[in-house]
């Protein structure tokens, strides 16, 4: 056997683990497990846009290898979106960068910028890519805590100045994973002001933008002057769109970062496939109903899993975007511990928020990914348990 890498072996335990055994196990015996788990939008992509991949899988001129930077039909559409959705004005050649999932460029971002030992400010909890591809590239996680005392924002006043002077990128997420927070004009402002003051550049995940309800509509962080000099944004059709399987996303801003990212993946990967690039401009062009659809489906599923928690005690706050409901637990439980009463008690499937990062202690994500039916049932089953 070959000995793995210290970067693998530092990797944390896969928490999973002991909750996909038992999923595994209770479906076995046949089981109805009600999966609130993963991330992962249920409904399928809307028709016009697999038409279009159709089409555009059927022209050979798309057949072989994409440009690297992703095609200017894309990058130019993206550039004309951000307009239009934020008013935000982009040089599609070289602030717009084609990505396979924002998940890609947010994991290439740290071996652009990181060398071996310097400090990337990381939030937790958090989605885990960012602190894991920091340690890919020898970084160092500092974690800023988010609690429901701050708005599940991190403080930037309580970073030390010798580690603010020390870091060399800071990431944040809003709409945010897990806890469905929300950032407004004042908090990127802030964002700005610190990384101008300390040098560092930043990295906003904005994967959640369109999964909006009540008629609110996240900004932007480069509608905040000054934010194009100190960072850029990653976006995703994944969630938008249904298109999680697709993988198709978009860097946006800085340009001196979006080249370093591009010069990372032109000697790691080949580009996203132009049929599906074609596919996300028909997406990002066409009628944007299904979007709204989208919207209007998750926040039936969000107030009913409200609803339905509230009445036996649990009392999550509203998520005003993203399709997670993060959820106090009894104090009695550990995340993990309340995770598997929910699995061997009731079937129902959550993430532990201890997975997401010391901070998430106390609580558990629910993810709004089951007919708003299946949700009732959850939360049936939940009622029967005294916990
Ligand atoms: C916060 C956040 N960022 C990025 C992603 C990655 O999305 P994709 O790679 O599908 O664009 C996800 C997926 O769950 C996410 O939750």
């Amino acid at each position: 056997m070959i000995d793995r890498a210290d970067r693998l072996k530092r990797l944390p335990p896969y928490l999973f683990q002991e909750i996909d055994r038992l999923k595994a196990e209770l479906m076995a015996q046949g089981v109805d497990v009600i999966n609130l788990g993963v991330g992962d939008p249920d409904l399928p992509t809307p028709k016009h846009i697999i038409e279009e991949l159709n089409k555009a899988a059927r022209d050979p001129a798309n057949h072989q290898y994409p440009s690297y930077s992703g095609m200017n039909d894309f990058k130019g559409c993206v550039a004309r979106w951000y307009r239009r959705r934020f008013g935000v004005e982009l040089d599609a050649d070289s602030e717009v960068l084609t990505l396979i999932g924002s998940k890609e460029g947010i994991a290439h971002l740290p071996l652009a910028f990181i060398n071996p030992g310097d400090l990337a400010l990381v939030p937790s909890p958090a989605y885990p890519v960012y602190h894991i591809t920091t340690m890919f590239a020898g970084g160092e996680s500092y974690f800023m805590p988010l609690s429901r005392e701050n708005g599940f924002l991190p403080d930037l006043g309580k970073i030390p100045a010798d580690i603010a002077r020390k870091a060399k990128m800071i990431f944040i997420n809003y709409p945010n994973n897990p806890t469905g927070a929300t950032a407004e004009r004042d908090f990127f402002l802030k964002v700005i002001d610190f990384a101008r003051e300390y040098g560092v550049a930043v990295c906003h995940d904005a994967a959640y933008t369109e999964m909006a309800f009540d008629g609110y509509r996240p900004m932007s962080f480069l509608e905040v002057p000054g934010a194009k000099e100190v960072g850029i944004e990653f976006h995703s059709l994944s969630k938008t769109y249904n298109m999680t399987g697709w993988r198709l996303g978009f860097a946006v801003g800085n340009a001196g970062m979006i080249n370093g990212l591009g010069q990372v993946k032109s000697n790691i990967d080949s580009g996203a496939f132009n049929a599906v690039q074609f596919a996300g401009i028909a997406a990002l062009e066409g009628d944007q109903c299904c979007v709204a659809e989208m919207q209007g489906i998750y926040q039936e599923r969000r107030d009913a899993l409200i609803r339905g928690l509230r009445r036996i005690n649990l009392n999550a706050g509203l998520p005003k975007a993203t399709f997670y409901v993060w959820c106090p637990i009894p104090g009695k439980y550990k995340s993990r511990e309340f995770t598997t009463l929910l699995l061997r008690e009731a079937g129902i499937v959550t993430t532990p928020g201890s997975g997401f990062g010391e901070p998430g202690e106390g609580y558990v994500r629910m993810a709004l990914t089951v007919s708003k039916e299946r949700i009732e049932e959850a939360v049936r089953r939940m009622q029967k348990i005294a916990f």
